[in-house]
């Protein structure tokens, strides 16, 4: 491994360098406005997977965007890893937060600001130098197939299809995946596990048509008022959500499991220092670390009606709109809680107003086994380069396709993130640390190997 640690220290500036030049591209993948630059940002992953000599690579369209796909082959009896990420980037709004462009990258005190650095451009890309630097230095120590998509933040609906399609290319023996965070930069961790996602819209509507709030006022309901009291309700005095059987299918942790998981260290005054806030607040019973890794929530993500502009309307409006997530544990379902919500939700609208609930994508939880080869070997690369033993923590939150990568191919992922909660993933002034990319790159070679030598006898 020497060399190839000597190898990565010799070439990071340029590795750098091409990390800022994707980050450039504006591939978000949510709004069509984008559309081009997503097509472009998949031709400059498919260069670079070239480039480091994988084989087979293509850039394949699909009814949204594009997956990019390319693999290298080096015996056919070794294990396959099938590495998974996606070069799609949330939107970057709202733009006057950011303290410089979101694709105009910079580096500040060790620290990548741009759109996608650590979510999750900077971290798929960590693989592909990765197998660059195994490349120049011996060659692949067994298979590999690379996979990075353009819908991961959209809910990676034509990734289920195209994985579906393409079983018999995608056969591998585990996925890997670079895609969240650690605890801390001397304290490594390996998520064994992700929320669900239930993503509804809601619509609720009183008059046909904008009213004069004085004239009407008082007497007609109002569907902003209305929605408020509504989402109010969602939640109880010990902030349990109120849905029936909300709760039903959550596997609760025994005591020894939630006492395994608070092993890892947590600083609860550091946590509301670095958010601004004065007191944390969730479900009675709870601490935070659990609260944002293994309790269901139900949060409002957006929320509009009636007068925004400048100075004072006085309007009563005819509509109001929220988009609500919940995030799930296991073994609830997505397809069952957005069910529980809309009957719920339905149901409890007051006189005068409809409702309309309008779902959006889903995706399942997942947990991935501590005492597989592929775990193992994950555990003994970051303790290697660490200098630590990296330890199970629980994410909060959702990669829809790891699910259905298990229930399609049969695959169990290992989810080797190298980013922090504070690396401001889909928030202004996102970053990625210089020490955290090129630390990623040190460690999956060792991943590589380690498990290419423990999963022989597979
Ligand atoms: N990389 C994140 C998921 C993540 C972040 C997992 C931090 C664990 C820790 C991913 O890109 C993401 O943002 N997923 C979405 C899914 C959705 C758009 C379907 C999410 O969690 O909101
Ligand atoms: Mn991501
Ligand atoms: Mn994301």
């Amino acid at each position: 491994m020497a060399d190839l640690d000597t190898y990565i220290e010799s070439n990071k500036d340029r590795f750098i360098a091409e990390l800022l030049d994707l980050l450039r591209i504006p591939s978000v993948s949510a709004d069509p406005k984008y559309k081009a630059d997503v097509a472009r940002c998949a031709e400059a992953v498919k260069m670079r997977m070239v480039e480091v000599g994988l084989e087979k690579v293509e850039v394949c369209t699909t009814a949204g965007h594009p997956i990019v796909y390319g693999e290298k082959i080096v015996d056919p009896s070794k294990p396959t890893v099938l590495v998974y990420g996606h070069y799609d980037v949330q939107p970057p709004d709202p733009l006057d937060l950011w303290h410089s462009g979101p694709f105009d990258p910079v580096i500040k005190d060790g620290m990548i600001y741009a759109r996608g650095s650590a979510d999750d451009k900077g971290q798929f890309f960590m693989h592909v130098k990765a197998i660059e630097a195994m490349q120049k230095n011996g060659g692949l120590p067994c298979n590999v197939k690379v996979m990075i998509e353009g819908e991961e933040e959209v809910g990676s609906d034509n990734l289920g299809l195209f994985v579906r399609a393409n079983r018999e290319r995608l056969k591998a023996d585990v996925v890997l995946i670079s895609d969240t965070a650690m605890i801390a930069n001397d304290t490594p961790s390996i998520d064994t596990g992700l929320r669900g996602l239930s993503y509804v819209e809601v619509e609720v509507t009183g008059p046909d048509r904008d009213l004069h709030s004085g004239v009407y006022g008082g007497a007609v309901a109002n569907p902003i008022n209305a929605l408020c009291e509504m989402i109010a309700s969602l939640h109880d005095a010990d902030r349990r959500v109120t849905i029936p059987g909300f709760y039903d299918d959550v596997d609760e942790l025994s005591t020894a499991e939630r006492k395994a998981l608070a092993e890892a260290p947590f600083d609860e005054e550091a946590y509301k220092k670095d958010l601004a806030v004065n007191a944390v607040r969730g479900e009675k019973g709870y601490t935070t670390p659990e609260r944002s890794s293994i309790r269901p929530t139900l949060d409002v993500n957006g929320m509009w009606g009636g007068y925004i502009g400048e100075g004072a309307k006085t309007v009563l409006p005819s509509k109001a709109y929220a988009k609500i997530s919940m995030r799930l544990v296991p073994h609830q379902t997505s397809e069952k809680i957005t069910k529980l919500f809309k009957d719920h939700f339905e149901r409890i609208a007051p006189p005068g107003v409809k409702v309309e609930v309008r779902p959006h994508h889903g995706g399942e939880p997942v947990v991935t086994p501590i005492d597989s080869p592929a775990y193992l070997a994950a555990s003994k690369a970051m303790e290697e380069s660490f200098g630590r033993k990296p330890i199970p923590t629980r994410g909060g939150g959702s990669i829809p396709i790891v699910a259905l990568f298990e229930k399609e191919l049969g695959l169990k992922s290992v989810l080797l993130g190298f980013g922090l909660d504070s690396d401001n993933i889909h928030s202004p002034n996102e970053k990625y640390g210089v020490f955290n990319y090129l630390q990623g790159i040190r460690t999956i070679p060792r991943f590589f190997r380690h498990y290419a030598a423990m999963a022989n006898g597979r």
